[in-house]
């Protein structure tokens, strides 16, 4: 495996901040993929920031507040060195844990702004993203809106989540947008039909959620049935049934790859984002997810990692062989621009 030097950094887009060329995705340390051990999602934070992450992201729905209140404490201890990114426009509910909302509306952006401030119990957030548009409400009201915190102080920069090319247009007559936020990796391809050249043309960062699959492309679980009771995979289009055990072995080329490399499944899928960004020449950084401090070692470990043409030439064909849209449920406006699946389970 590629052990974790210090991280590069780079710029988030072309107004975005100076940050760490990855980032680490803190979902999973509240909600979705299991328990969580806090003690452990605490010391993972501290690590990152010792080997040069600076990006964490969270976002107010992650258990529903919990993720933000998680992050506090670590954030306001290192204020100067952490750009903390949360997100705004799915709404959860205090007293039912199964209700899902959308809301990018002016009216609630503003409520959702000082809460989110509250929880971080910060000044100002450095990077605010919409989770997602909802059609309800024009783009340039909701991005207006973000705007107006920026003026105000409360917000640094401003991002979208899950956008089209045609929405990341709409929003950047308004304002300048750091960094467009959308699942990318081996097995998620679309963005890059629609929103990646947008984004490319104009200086805004991709910041690939998801660039391991959720975890399927790390070869940790042989089967979906080894996922723990409660882990809102089991549920989803690409882990469930025949489809997930028809995922689980496309990944064949991932694995000769990574043991004739000596690295691990999970590094190369990194590799593989940032070789595609740079074939785009789109800015870059993934936020791979995890709560364990050896496997943020091991994620930041490929951020230096270099794949060879025959390599990518190999790993390219698996985006199209995947069983299952990456989500059920909605449709989302970035998937409609690129012809493909219907989607919209909203984490
Ligand atoms: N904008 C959006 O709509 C949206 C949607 C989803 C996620 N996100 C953000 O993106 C971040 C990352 O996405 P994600 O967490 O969904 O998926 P991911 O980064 O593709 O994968 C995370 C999963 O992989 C496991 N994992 C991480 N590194 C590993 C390694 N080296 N070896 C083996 N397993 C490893 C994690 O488990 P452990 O934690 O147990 O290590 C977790 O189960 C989230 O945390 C969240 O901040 C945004």
């Amino acid at each position: 495996m590629t052990g974790p030097g210090m991280l590069p950094s780079t710029r988030l887009g072309r107004v975005g901040p100076q940050v760490g060329v990855q980032g680490l995705g803190c979902m999973g340390m509240s909600e979705f993929y299991g328990p969580s051990d806090l003690d452990a999602s605490v010391r993972t934070l501290h690590r990152a920031l010792e080997l040069g992450v600076t990006l964490f992201d969270t976002a107010d729905s992650y258990g529903t507040g919990h993720n933000e209140e998680l992050l506090g404490p670590f954030v306001r201890a290192n204020r100067d060195r952490v750009v903390i990114a949360t997100k705004f426009g799915l709404v959860r509910s205090a007293t039912d844990p199964h209700y899902r909302g959308m809301d990018t509306s002016p009216a609630y952006i503003r409520k959702a702004v000082e809460a989110s401030l509250r929880r971080l119990g910060v000044d100002t957030i450095d990077l605010y993203y919409a989770h997602r548009i909802d059609p309800r409400t024009p783009v340039a009201e909701t991005v207006g809106a973000m705007a107006e915190l920026v003026e105000r102080g409360s917000v640094r920069y401003l991002g979208l989540s899950e956008v089209s090319g045609a929405q990341l247009r709409e929003a950047l007559e308004v304002h300048p947008i750091a960094a467009v936020q959308s699942e990318w990796s081996l097995f998620s391809r679309d963005v890059e039909e629609d929103v990646v050249p947008v984004a490319a043309e104009a200086g805004v960062a991709m910041v690939p959620y998801s660039p391991l699959g959720r975890g399927l492309l790390t070869g940790s679980f042989t089967t979906v049935d080894g996922l723990s009771e409660g882990d809102f995979r089991r549920s989803m289009p690409r882990f469930a049934g025949e489809n997930g055990r028809h995922n689980l072995g496309l990944l064949a080329p991932l694995h000769r790859i990574a043991e004739a490399r000596g690295v691990t499944a999970a590094q190369i899928a990194l590799a593989w984002v940032h070789h595609r960004a740079a074939v785009h020449g789109v800015a870059v950084v993934p936020i791979p997810g995890t709560r364990a401090l050896h496997r943020l070692e091991e994620n930041v470990g490929a951020a230096t990692l270099r794949l060879t043409e025959e390599e990518l030439a190999e790993l390219l064909p698996l985006g199209g062989l995947v069983a299952g849209p990456r989500h059920a449920g909605l449709t989302f406006a970035s998937l409609r621009a690129s012809g493909g699946e219907t989607a919209g389970q909203r984490t």
